[in-house]
């Protein structure tokens, strides 16, 4: 059965890169049955990483803003690739 806690998952797996890929994968596979397609990420990347800056204040700097974009673009084109017959798209901030 697949951990529910995806923070868990990243964290347990950071030294077993093959096997968070293909736990992202399955989930950008099984985010199917909530209706979510390959070009909703971008949009969802967007608004989280406008929350982020919204609720850091002066502490949202260049530096996190690009680190956070890597790594959601990161984790979300490995989803993305987990959807049968999806192309990759990119947040458009
Ligand atoms: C990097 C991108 C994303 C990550 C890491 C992520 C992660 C997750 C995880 C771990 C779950 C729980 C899965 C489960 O219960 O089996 C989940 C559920 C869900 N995700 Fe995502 N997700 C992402 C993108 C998206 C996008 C783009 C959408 C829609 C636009 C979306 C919509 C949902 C919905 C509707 C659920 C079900 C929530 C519920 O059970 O009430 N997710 N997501």
């Amino acid at each position: 059965m697949r951990s529910r806690c995806l923070a868990k998952k990243i964290v347990a797996s950071v030294d077993r890169a093959d096997d968070l890929q293909a736990f992202l994968r399955d989930l950008g596979r099984d985010h199917r049955k909530f209706g979510v397609l390959a070009d909703h990420y971008g949009a969802v990347g967007a608004s989280l990483l406008a929350t982020f800056a919204h609720f850091s204040g002066d502490a949202w700097t260049p530096e996190l803003e690009a680190d956070w974009t890597g790594a959601y673009e990161t984790i979300a084109s490995v989803m993305i690739a987990g959807i049968p017959n999806s192309a990759m798209i990119g947040i458009t901030t």
